[in-house]
């Protein structure tokens, strides 16, 4: 087994999923802004030493860049484009009103991190075992959801991951490696909030099973977190 790499994992359905591929004997490197704060993620490393922590804010290239020249060679089965931003406050992503720099970190954190994140690893991917991109995007990316007239920062930036993932998965296929966009549900993390549907252990065990019953046949498809296509 290769490792799996995982990005916002110091969290919500990130620390989910690093909990399950450490159970399922995976070595893990668990990417995230601010090691020395993710407690919860020192403790596991702690205890297992298939776990590395290792910073990388994904919205900062050369912060990518570096987490790349550590890593080297070393062949990855999974990687995992976890960490989403929000984006601004809600009445500055309306129809009403606009905040350009947030639209702009939005972008950066959704939508061209996980390209960059492909391009910076694809040598490590081509060198693994069945290897897969999965980026986890939401519904709210899909064109055909139900019209919410809120969050255009985040819902823009989540159709825009989702169309270069589909593009990036055909080129990709010629290095055998399977490109697939997840939407994790509705889940009470920071992000979703409280008064979601799904708890992250449930969201995560559904993404983990859905990745593992991936094949290259599968590559560019669009699924939720379980097992069930999702609609463009
Ligand atoms: N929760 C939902 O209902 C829901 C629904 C649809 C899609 N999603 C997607 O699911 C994914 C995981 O979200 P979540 O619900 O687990 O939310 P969460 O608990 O708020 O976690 C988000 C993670 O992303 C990280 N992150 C944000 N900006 C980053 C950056 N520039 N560099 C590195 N890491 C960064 C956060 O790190 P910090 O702690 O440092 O901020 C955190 O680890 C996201 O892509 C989100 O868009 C969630």
């Amino acid at each position: 087994m290769n490792s799996v790499l995982i990005t916002g994992s110091n969290k919500g359905i990130g620390l989910e999923m690093v909990k399950i591929y450490l159970d399922q004997g995976y070595p893990v490197i668990a990417g995230c802004r601010n090691p020395a704060g993710a407690t919860e993620l020192q403790a596991l490393a702690a205890s297992n030493n298939k776990l590395s922590v290792e910073a990388v804010d994904v919205g900062d290239p050369s912060s990518v860049v570096a987490l790349k020249e550590r890593l080297g060679d070393a062949p990855l089965d999974i990687l995992l484009n976890n960490a989403g931003t929000a984006g601004p406050a809600p009445e500055m992503q309306s129809s009403q009103d606009i905040d350009f720099d947030g639209y702009l970190d939005t972008f950066k954190v959704n939508t061209l991190a996980p390209l960059h994140m492909l391009q910076q690893f694809r040598a490590n991917l081509k060198a693994g075992t069945n290897p897969k991109a999965v980026t986890i995007t939401s519904q709210m990316g899909a064109i055909s959801f139900e019209f919410i007239n809120m969050m255009y920062a985040y819902c823009a930036s989540k159709a825009a991951v989702n169309k270069i993932m589909r593009m990036i998965g055909d080129d990709m296929k010629q290095d055998g490696i399977a490109v697939q966009l997840i939407h994790p549900g509705w889940v009470k993390t920071d992000m979703g909030g409280p008064g979601a549907d799904l708890e992250p252990i449930e969201s995560a065990q559904g993404i983990v099973e859905t990745i593992g019953k991936m094949t290259l046949d599968d590559s560019t498809a669009f699924h939720k977190w379980n097992g069930e296509e999702h609609g463009w």
